[in-house]
């Protein structure tokens, strides 16, 4: 995906995810086909090392997409629940071919229904791979993970590195949008989603009582730069 010029100042949570229904199909087939080479490359493996990593015993995968990791944990006989708001994404979940001897259990729900919908569970891990993409609506996400995490629990965050992103020229917190150039011929309009800056994010994760304790920065074997920053958080 490339960046493109800032078509899309008013973008909310409902433009974000009325892009991803439009294009739920063919994001599917490009993380499926591998297409997305950061991912097959880096981020994909840098996520799941740091998951397995902390030998979770249940895990939460926020805007699981079409379940990829969720299935991957699956695989290492870990508990994961994956939510998306997205129903083609979560029923292409449901129905990923894995060999893995248990699935993951998907639900269909909007981070703005999660602290409703989720009441009383405790996860020892939740993860948000590249699927915090609001404003607002994060915002009121990360007030919502205290009480979704176990005691002694963990967030992780993978998201585009905020100091390898776009140019220098712009970097304060605002709207920006994506092409999908690269990887497939069937995606449609562009992906808007809320830059923030590093000092941002921390301020984020200090208003919702999260604490960061380390902060991953997984490089690309071609340039040598971050491929993402991976946040790693407690209570
Ligand atoms: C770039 S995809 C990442 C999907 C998956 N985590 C992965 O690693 O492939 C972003 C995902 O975040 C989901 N998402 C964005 N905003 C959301 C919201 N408000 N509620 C639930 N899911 C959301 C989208 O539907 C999409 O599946």
């Amino acid at each position: 995906m490339t960046q493109a010029n800032d078509p899309n100042s008013g973008a909310d949570s409902a433009a974000v995810l009325r892009c991803w229904q439009d294009n739920a199909a063919a994001w599917t087939a490009a993380v499926r086909e591998a297409k997305i080479r950061s991912r097959t490359l880096v981020t994909n493996r840098a996520i799941l090392d740091a998951i397995l990593a902390r030998a979770p015993s249940r895990v939460l995968d926020l805007g699981c997409g079409e379940g990829w990791l969720s299935w991957s944990l699956a695989a290492e006989n870990i508990p994961v629940l994956g939510v998306d708001a997205i129903a083609a994404l979560i029923e292409a979940a449901k129905s990923s071919p894995s060999d893995a001897e248990s699935a993951p259990l998907f639900r269909t729900l909007d981070y703005a229904q999660v602290p409703l919908a989720l009441a009383g569970e405790r996860f020892d891990l939740i993860v948000c791979n590249f699927s915090l993409l609001d404003q607002a609506g994060v915002a009121n996400l990360m007030l919502a993970i205290p009480a979704l995490l176990a005691p002694n629990g963990t967030l992780l965050i993978q998201t585009l590195h905020p100091d390898f992103v776009g140019t220098p020229a712009n970097r304060s917190d605002g709207w920006r949008s994506e092409t999908w150039q690269g990887i497939g011929e069937d995606f449609r309009g562009q992906a808007p989603w809320y830059y923030r800056t590093l000092a941002s994010w921390r301020r984020l994760f200090v208003q919702s009582d999260l604490q960061l304790t380390e902060q991953l920065e997984p490089p690309h074997p071609e340039t040598g730069l971050p491929a993402s920053v991976i946040f790693v958080l407690g209570v």
